[in-house]
């Protein structure tokens, strides 16, 4: 089958063959078809779509691209979780000890941060010593002690994803539904987990801006997991401000710490129970969500939760004592407050824009492999609907030598939208898609 013929079908708008698919997706991982040709269906595929049984056949033929992890050792129902990703996402960091805290196996394999979205891998790694790169053996190990462990993905996880997402980046063809859904699912179906909870991330921080889309991608996502045999559901979580009151990697894990004792954020707290109570339903650990709610706050109260994460961090080499004491922790040298430039309400606080202010002092990247700053970041002062005086800080900046401080700072008030009237704050959870 020649790649332009693959191609002229999907341009006029056909639906592709099984043969078809799996001939592309040999092309992208032996190198036999030319970027070009890669980038040409891509965006045909853009233009035209997928139906889903097409998507769900790409996402399998590049499954089978690499290695499909093997938790058959482990008793138990492992359950994965996955967020599209936003700004200030630190929920796997909390959730993954405590849902083991609440008898769930959690095999979490995690990305780097790019953009204005952080990844939990870089939020990991401020903890001095933190291990991200494990050998399988050793995530097993860890998964069999503790429960739960958190590691990068390995080098064989999908690498026709890694091809494809690289091109898709550069050639304007990230935004699209079957592409996005073959994406995330391929690395996903390839971790091996029996379930998945998938958190779809709406509104301006995430990559689904409307609630219509963030459906959609939900809904293909849940399909795709199905398909495959694997319990996959999903909750749409709002993005439009950032999650909780701290966004860059160290500050975050200070957060995390706050969380996992009971003292977080509500928000961020609902969501880290809510998914839990989800994951706790999936492993057949509580049968109802009351019931696995209560378990879910409880272990937090108790430091069930906080014990279990500090045992993770010891088992993957990092300094464990910052369970008792945050300042092992970096620390950056300056903080650079924002003032509120007049009284009033916090209408809005603009999730992007924080995301994107927070890596120009140093917190994220722009290219994959950028240095960044561990200690770098914002703290949020206020959040939508508190009250303001003028001058007041409405964030704090964290950061060492930043060469773009101005322009961090100017992105940053920017991101404050202040009127009069209190604003009707949206459900954090939007909806939930199961099959
Ligand atoms: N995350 C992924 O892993 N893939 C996409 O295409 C988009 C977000």
């Amino acid at each position: 089958m020649r790649a332009v013929d693959i191609i002229r079908a999907k341009r006029d708008g056909q639906p592709l063959s099984p043969e078809a698919i799996d001939t592309f997706v040999r092309g992208v991982s032996t190198g036999a078809w030319p970027d070009y040709q890669i980038a040409a269906l891509l965006m045909a595929i853009v233009l035209r779509g997928m139906t889903a049984e097409e998507t769900a056949l790409l996402t399998r033929a590049m499954v089978t691209s690499g290695d499909r992890v093997d938790l058959s050792s482990l008793p138990g129902i492992k359950v994965g979780k996955h967020s599209t990703g936003g700004v200030g996402d630190k929920v796997s960091i909390v959730l993954a000890p405590l849902a083991a805290a609440c008898g769930v196996i959690v095999p979490k394999m995690s990305g780097r941060g790019l953009g204005h979205t952080g990844g939990t891998l870089d939020k990991l790694e401020s903890i001095p010593g933190f291990r991200t790169a494990l050998s399988l053996e050793e995530f097993l190990a860890a998964l069999a002690e503790n429960g739960c462990a958190i590691m990068g993905q390995t080098a064989n996880i999908a690498p026709a994803d890694k091809k494809l997402y690289a091109l898709r980046d550069v050639t304007a063809t990230i935004e699209s539904i079957p592409l996005i859904s073959a994406s995330v699912m391929s690395k996903k179906l390839a971790e091996g987990s029996d379930a998945l909870v998938l958190d779809v991330k709406c509104g301006h921080g995430a990559f689904m801006k409307s609630i219509d889309e963030a459906r959609a991608l939900a809904r293909s996502l849940v399909a795709i997991g199905t398909s495959a045999g694997v319990r996959t559901e999903a909750l749409i979580t709002r993005m439009d401000a950032p999650l909780g009151r701290a966004v860059g990697n160290a500050l975050e894990i200070r957060e995390c710490l706050d969380t996992l004792r009971g003292r977080g954020p509500a928000e961020l707290t609902e969501l880290v129970v809510r998914l839990a109570t989800r994951m706790m339903r999936l492993a057949g650990q509580a049968t109802t969500d009351d019931e696995a709610a209560a378990r879910a706050r409880e272990a937090l109260a108790s430091g069930a939760a906080l014990a279990r994460f500090g045992r993770l961090v010891a088992r993957q080499g990092g300094d464990a004592s910052l369970v008792d004491d945050a300042r092992v922790l970096p620390q950056a040298r300056a903080r650079t407050p924002v003032p509120a430039p007049c009284s009033g309400v916090v209408l809005a606080m603009d999730a992007e824009k924080v995301g994107r202010a927070s890596m120009l002092l140093g917190a994220g990247r722009e290219r994959a492999d950028a240095p960044i700053d561990h200690a770098a970041g914002i703290v949020l002062e206020v959040a939508p609907g508190d009250d303001v005086r003028a001058g007041a800080p409405l964030m704090v900046l964290h950061h060492n030598d930043a060469p773009a401080l101005e322009e961090a700072r100017a992105l940053a008030a920017a991101a404050v939208t202040i009127g009069d009237h209190p604003p009707v704050p949206p459900p954090l959870i939007l909806d939930w898609i199961h099959a």
